[in-house]
């Protein structure tokens, strides 16, 4: 399952795009453990991640939106909310030692990462880069 970080993953803001990167890392490091149980270290970590980026990176990224009146922008906070509601219950099914947890959670970040990052965040760098605002 071959997954590189390349140039048009960048939305052309840096602070942004270092966050990317950071959720790709745990995409990398969930997908380099496939044997990881839920009481894990690292499935632990993981959630930690997840956790602080749908705080950090989220305010980061709406307040910009936001600024620049981005049209996509309710759909932007939908998909936002979608993130941390998912993120929320696999907190809750990892308290309660779910063993499908590492397993789905992998499958949540790759699906995020190819449908939101590739998908609607490309369509507002798109928007930023039009308006030359980044
Ligand atoms: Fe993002």
């Amino acid at each position: 399952m071959g997954l590189m970080w390349d140039d048009t993953d960048s939305v052309g803001v840096p602070e942004l795009d270092l966050q990317h990167q950071q959720l790709f890392n745990v995409l990398c490091n969930l997908m380099a453990h496939p044997e990881a149980s839920v009481d894990s270290e690292l499935i632990a970590d993981a959630l930690d991640q997840l956790t602080w980026y749908g705080d950090a990176h989220f305010r980061a990224e709406e307040s910009l939106l936001r600024a620049h009146a981005y049209p996509l922008l309710d759909e932007q906070l939908a998909g936002h909310r979608e993130y941390r509601r998912a993120v929320a219950e696999f907190c809750f099914a990892t308290t309660a030692g779910s063993d499908k947890v590492p397993a789905q959670l992998l499958a949540f970040l790759r699906s995020w990462w190819d449908g939101h990052i590739r998908g609607a965040d490309r369509r507002y760098a798109a928007f930023l880069r039009e308006r030359n605002l980044v």
